[in-house]
């Protein structure tokens, strides 16, 4: 688990992750360990999901960008302005991208589960991949 001071008295906590199916788990731990300590427990369910389907693709989308290389996932929530922030980075350059939601498709559902949980998702670039980012109820 990473600090890092960014505005001055606040300290960004962040935790990286190898990317494996394993970092999952960890990440809904960490959620839910982030979460309670800001007084967002009742967010607990969405955010597990929520960070699930977010860590999920990052794992996959670091896989095939390097494979065999073992990259990095980081994953940061904290508040913003009033409302927790989930974000995760990975390495990979290439977007998110939704799919129309079809119910008989097996894949394209984790960024339609995001989108209906939480309030608003996106994406930036950043040096060196992108950071996919989602903001709670
Ligand atoms: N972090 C990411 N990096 C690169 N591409 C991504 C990332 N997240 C999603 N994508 C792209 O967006 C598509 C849609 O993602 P989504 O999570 O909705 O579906 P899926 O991962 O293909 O299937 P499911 O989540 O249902 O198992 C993915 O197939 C992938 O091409
Ligand atoms: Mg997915």
């Amino acid at each position: 688990m990473g600090a890092i001071i960014g505005v001055p008295g606040k300290v960004r906590l962040e935790v990286n992750l190898v990317p494996v199916p394993q970092s999952v788990a960890i990440a809904r731990v960490f959620v839910r360990h982030q979460l309670i300590s800001l007084r967002y427990a009742d967010r607990i369910e969405d955010a597990s999901q929520i960070v699930s389907e977010l860590v999920t693709n990052a794992v996959r989308a670091t896989a095939s960008a390097s494979p065999g290389a073992l990259g990095r996932i980081r994953l940061f929530l904290g508040p913003h302005h009033g409302r927790p922030l989930l974000e995760v980075w990975d390495s990979s350059p290439e977007p998110p991208v939704p799919r129309e939601p079809d119910f008989r498709s097996e894949s394209g559902r984790g960024l339609n589960i995001v989108r209906s949980l939480a309030i608003d998702f996106g994406w930036y670039e950043t040096e060196g991949g992108k950071t996919v980012w989602a903001l709670l109820r």
